[in-house]
């Protein structure tokens, strides 16, 4: 499996599955557009580098539309295409409903819904234009089976995989594929706050009762963004170590 020759953007990859993402795809010959909000995006960039592999960073916010143009259109003028999206970039503000506040279901489902919305309105035109090109969502598996405290997150996940599912079907004659990958419970930052509790109850009923990891994750979108897959458009991948089936 190569990518080699590719443009990669992976949104929110200072850490986590998207850094994991970004290092996967970097090492089998991407080169890599690192984004995020924070200075870790620097970081990843220097790791890549570190291995001879070919970065950039741009920062920015995906939940604001003139920074995912901004975040395109680097791509494009540095490395002269963008062939793979990752929409990685991710938010919790976990609560029950009833206390929910506005402000944590606005940010969350700007971030993780309409970010990815954004980037793909921004890619899709220099992808139509070079007649190809790659879209990866990462949603979760708690879009697919809801989660009590979760409702903005889960909400924000399953409208990921009506998303994936709408411009795969909008953009498969243009060659563009979009397809998402659902993790289970995977050890990141994001997963590490959680309460000893929850993480047990998750444990035992994950058949092969294990916690994944960012590079289980960032296997499959390697597998989703190359020529390997190049049949399969719309679908969701749980990588979930069997949690749904
Ligand atoms: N960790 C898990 O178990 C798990 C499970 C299912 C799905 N996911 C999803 O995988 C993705 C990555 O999760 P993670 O665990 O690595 O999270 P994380 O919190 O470790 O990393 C998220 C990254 O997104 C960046 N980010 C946040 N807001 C942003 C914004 N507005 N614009 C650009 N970047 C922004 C952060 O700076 C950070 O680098 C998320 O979409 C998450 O919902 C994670």
């Amino acid at each position: 499996m190569t990518l080699n020759g590719k443009t990669a953007v992976v949104t929110g990859s200072g850490r986590g599955i998207g850094k994991a993402v970004a290092i996967k795809l970097a090492k089998l010959g991407a080169n890599v557009v690192v984004n995020g909000v924070s200075d870790s995006a620097d970081k990843t960039c220097e790791e890549i580098k570190a291995f001879g592999g070919s970065c950039i960073v741009i920062k920015g916010d995906v939940s604001n539309y003139n920074d995912v143009e901004a975040l395109i259109k680097g791509a494009v003028d540095q490395f002269g295409k963008i062939d793979i999206l990752v929409n990685n970039a991710g938010i919790t503000r976990d609560g029950l409903i009833m206390r929910m506040s506005e402000d944590d279901w606005d940010a969350v489902i700007n971030i993780n819904l309409k970010g990815a919305f954004n980037c793909i309105k921004a890619a899709t035109r220099p992808m139509m234009k070079q007649k190809g090109g790659v879209i990866i969502n990462i949603t979760s598996v708690v879009g697919l089976m809801g989660n009590a405290g979760q409702a903005n997150y889960a909400s924000s996940k399953a409208g990921l995989i009506g998303l994936t599912k709408s411009a795969a079907k909008e953009l498969a004659s243009r060659n563009i594929r979009c397809n998402a990958v659902a993790p289970g419970f995977i050890d990141s930052d994001m997963t590490d706050k959680l309460p000893d509790e929850i993480k047990k109850s998750y444990l035992s009923a994950i058949p092969m009762s294990k916690f994944g990891t960012t590079e289980d994750i960032a296997d499959v979108v390697a597998f989703l963004a190359s020529d390997m897959s190049k049949y399969i458009t719309g679908q969701v991948i749980n990588v979930d170590g069997g949690l749904v089936m």
